[in-house]
């Protein structure tokens, strides 16, 4: 016999997406169970991404998860777009008038972890053999395994936050979605070192050798990334190989240098451009990576998982509110205008930095004049930075 709890609404997966639609439906009364494959260790410590967009940072404030961000994090007015030994600042301040806040992923999922268990409320790590049942009807179930018992959670819609490779997406009957797919012939060599930014602000670098990224987490931490083969050995990678290959990337006439130090984590991220459509099945909703994903190059994974979550709050909030099922009819179109056009950012980002096998040469220099138009037109500019910035919550 498995033990059942009930609740409004089970949540698969306590990653940005689950952790922070639990958090929005605490604060409006509603009732979430949520469960994770994974470690509480494991999640608070996995190095992903690390800007967030203001809209993001600002939703945090509002629902009470600023105060070490406000003291931790770094916010940024503006970004370097380096090639041809050169860099180019657009100043996002004055093109748009809004920042971006630099704080890592694992540090908002601590904040959202630590809230959570303040509230007196659960999370149940570590569990196994999960699996989704009923959507299609009024009574859902989520089946899965707790210090090898069988468990189940009886709810009135499950949430899918359960990232990329989860198990909800797979779940829904085949047909019923629509899937839209780019997968690039290149991958992103990322490492995290004790050593100070050599720049207070990220730098792209398109050079001829590949792109390369440096970003941060701390006045002492710094996070940089370097275009590779999506099946790159990490053994060929040795530190200072590492080093030599940023330094040669990021080199500008005016001697550039950055700063070594030793590195406490590598690992090679594959880069992929996907959306399910719709993002709903009956009483199911797919909520972040577990419906799209973008390339890294234009910093909006974690940016779309909490847009979509806010908005899937408010359709839950409606509904319990006023039994109107309205909302969450329009939940999946309300996600997608503003996935989409993340999509069309994080492809433009990623086609005009990364320099593709077998070019003849004539992708390298399409690839200089957009740059080169980027850091001069005010307008093109200004493009860039609504973007990077990103849209307002509705
Ligand atoms: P996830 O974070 O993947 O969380 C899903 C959770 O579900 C995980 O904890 C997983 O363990 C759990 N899970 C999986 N299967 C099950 C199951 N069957 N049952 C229960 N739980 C399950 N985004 C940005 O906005 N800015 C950036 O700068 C940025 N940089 C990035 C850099 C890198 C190198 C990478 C890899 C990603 C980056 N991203 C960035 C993307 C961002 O990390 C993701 O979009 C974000 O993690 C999505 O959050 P999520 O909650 O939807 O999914
Ligand atoms: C990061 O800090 O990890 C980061 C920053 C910007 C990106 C991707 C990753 O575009």
């Amino acid at each position: 016999m498995s033990l059942t709890l009930r609740t409004q609404i089970g949540i698969v997966g306590a990653g940005p997406a689950g952790l922070m639609l639990a958090h929005l439906l605490r604060l409006e009364g509603i009732a979430s169970a949520v469960i994770e494959t994974r470690s509480r260790g494991h999640v608070e410590t996995r190095v992903r991404a690390g800007v967030l967009e203001q809209a993001t940072a600002d939703l945090l404030v509002e629902t009470g998860l600023g105060d070490r961000m406000r003291r931790e994090a770094l916010v940024h007015g503006g970004i370097e777009l380096r090639f041809n030994g050169a860099g180019h600042r657009i100043d996002f301040q004055d093109l748009t008038g809004r920042s971006i806040v630099v704080y890592g992923q694992q540090e908002v999922v601590k904040d959202l972890i630590h809230a959570r268990l303040e509230s007196g409320c659960e999370i149940h790590f570590n569990v196994a053999a999960v699996s989704i049942h009923g959507f299609d009807s009024a009574q859902p179930r989520i089946r899965f395994h707790a210090g090898g018992q069988p468990r189940e959670i009886a709810c009135d819609f499950i949430a899918g936050c359960d990232g990329f490779h989860g198990i909800c997406r797979p779940s829904i009957p085949a047909g019923a979605l629509a899937f839209y797919e780019r997968v690039y012939p290149f991958a992103w060599l990322g490492i995290l070192a004790e050593a100070p930014p050599a720049s207070g602000e990220l730098i792209y670098a398109n050079h001829e050798r590949g792109f390369a990224l440096m970003s941060m987490r701390t006045p002492a931490i710094t996070r940089l990334y370097l275009q590779c083969r999506p099946d790159e050995d990490l053994d060929a990678w040795p530190d200072r190989r590492i080093w030599d290959e940023l330094g040669t990337r990021f080199e500008t006439a005016a001697g550039f240098r950055l700063a070594e130090g030793p590195i406490v984590q590598k690992g090679v991220t594959g880069m992929r451009s996907f959306v399910a459509e719709p993002m709903q099945s009956g009483r199911l909703f797919l909520a972040g990576d577990a419906a799209h994903i973008v390339p890294p190059t234009g910093a909006k994974g974690m940016n779309l998982a909490i847009a979509d979550v806010h908005v899937l709050a408010r359709a839950f909030r409606s509904f319990y509110r006023t039994g109107s099922e309205d909302r969450l009819r329009g939940y999946s179109a309300a996600c997608l205008r503003r996935v989409w056009r993340a999509q069309h950012f994080s492809w433009w980002m990623t086609s005009m930095l990364h320099r593709v096998g077998g070019d003849s040469g004539f992708e390298y220099r399409r690839q200089l004049a957009e740059l080169e138009q980027v850091t001069t037109s005010r307008a093109a500019a200004t493009s860039l930075a609504e973007n990077y910035t990103g849209l307002p919550f509705e």
